[in-house]
């Protein structure tokens, strides 16, 4: 801590005997959004690619309507798992009717939207989401999204890091690009019927204004197949979270949220000076969300190798496949963010269950540490630790 206190005082690159100050241009706002890479630990070694990338840093496109920005491989190129797109929608603005190759998890982050889908068997979804609510569209499925009185903001995670938001399959898109004779002899209507679509679909359509629609009772279609049985949403807020010393987790996967085969998640609250735990994933690559507060995470890539990096609220974190980390609250406020994987299941392992779980003799001849580091190990899995604890 005190190597901290002494770099954000200075923010030199210089911690004790090591380091200079620097002479050169300097862009200082990001130092000091970084002061983890500034000052890297002296712990941390050779190289890792770099595994952070902010949505302000991000390209915005606007529309009528809203906007929205991605992080995906070519933004953040060790990402090849999961891509993830925020997206900001005026009351009544429209995410025009589209589908992709890909699955989509959404999360809402502010204000309120309604989401609709049908299946292949003509059944259909519709449903009013808010702050904290998830939904998931497998991949194919058609969806639409639309902002409520107040407007909405939310963040989606798509399982293939190469996805483009930018790149879906739009309803008005395939109306340009298709004959009007054949549209005319697919709905059974003269081809004057199709004299309005729009044509500038890049400029006027994928988002675009429209009216706040009314009550979903009087907006949602009845067909006569019913409603799809496995409901495409989730109130994630309303999940009881498992309390634990330094702060409370939500694990949400396809065991509570069956729509989600391929995409699990954890929604995580770290208190001030808490740390998630050292750990990794036996499964997949963590993709990584900050909602609000400071972190700091060092990636343990094995061979040697470790690198720290600092994330705050509009940051994407990536934890390539079972590599160890652990994420520090280094403010002054709750941290809180989502760490999400493409896998039907959430599954992380902990290092000090680990080592409470096996003979303490052999634990011990690794690490020649003493019997009461050993008798503070925990047989249970703490998820995220507090310093406070005393054994
Ligand atoms: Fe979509
Ligand atoms: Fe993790």
């Amino acid at each position: 801590m005190k190597r901290k206190a002494q770099a954000l005082a200075s923010m030199e690159p210089i911690f004790e005997n090591r380091g200079a100050s620097i002479m050169g241009p300097r862009n200082i706002p990001l130092e000091n959004e970084n002061p983890d890479q500034l000052i890297s630990p002296s712990t941390d070694a050779g190289t890792i690619p770099n595994l952070k990338f902010s949505f302000s840093a991000a390209r915005n496109r606007l529309a009528e309507g809203g906007w929205a920005r991605e992080i995906t491989v070519r933004e953040l190129p060790v990402a090849k798992t999961m891509a993830g797109v925020n997206m900001r929608l005026t009351p009544g603005g429209i995410r025009e009717m589209h589908w992709h190759k890909e699955a989509e998890w959404g999360f809402m982050l502010a204000g309120r939207a309604r989401i609709t889908a049908i299946d292949p068997e003509g059944r259909n979804f519709i449903d009013d989401v808010g702050v904290g609510d998830l939904w998931n569209f497998p991949k194919g499925i058609p969806h639409s999204i639309q902002g409520l009185e107040e407007g909405c903001e939310f963040l989606l995670v798509f399982d293939d890091g190469h996805f483009s938001e930018n790149e879906t399959f739009l309803l008005s898109d395939w109306f340009v690009h298709t004959p009007k004779e054949v549209l005319a002899k697919n709905f059974g209507v003269s081809e004057s019927a199709f004299a309005k679509v729009p044509k500038d679909v890049e400029h006027s359509r994928w988002i675009f204004a429209g009216n706040v629609p009314g009550p979903i009772s009087k907006d949602a279609v009845k067909s006569p197949k019913g409603e799809i049985p496995v409901k495409y949403s989730y109130r994630l807020s309303s999940q009881k979270p498992i309390k634990v010393e330094g702060g409370e987790v939500r694990i949400v996967d396809s065991k509570n949220f069956p729509a989600a085969t391929t995409i699990a998640a954890a929604l995580v609250e770290i208190n001030p000076g808490c740390i998630r735990e050292l750990h990794w994933h036996p499964n997949e690559d963590e993709w990584q969300y900050f909602i609000s507060g400071k972190g700091r995470m060092t990636v343990f890539a094995s061979g040697g190798r470790a690198r720290t990096f600092n994330y705050q609220g509009g940051d994407v974190g990536y934890v390539p496949f079972a590599m160890g980390h652990y994420v520090e609250n280094i403010g002054d406020e709750p941290l809180r963010f989502l760490e999400v994987f493409r896998s039907s299941y959430f599954a992380d392992i902990s290092l000090n269950q680990w080592m409470a779980l096996t003979p303490p003799e052999l634990v011990q001849a690794h690490l020649n540490i003493d019997k009461q580091t050993l008798a503070a190990l925990r047989k249970d899995k703490p998820v995220i630790a507090s310093p406070k604890r005393k054994s």
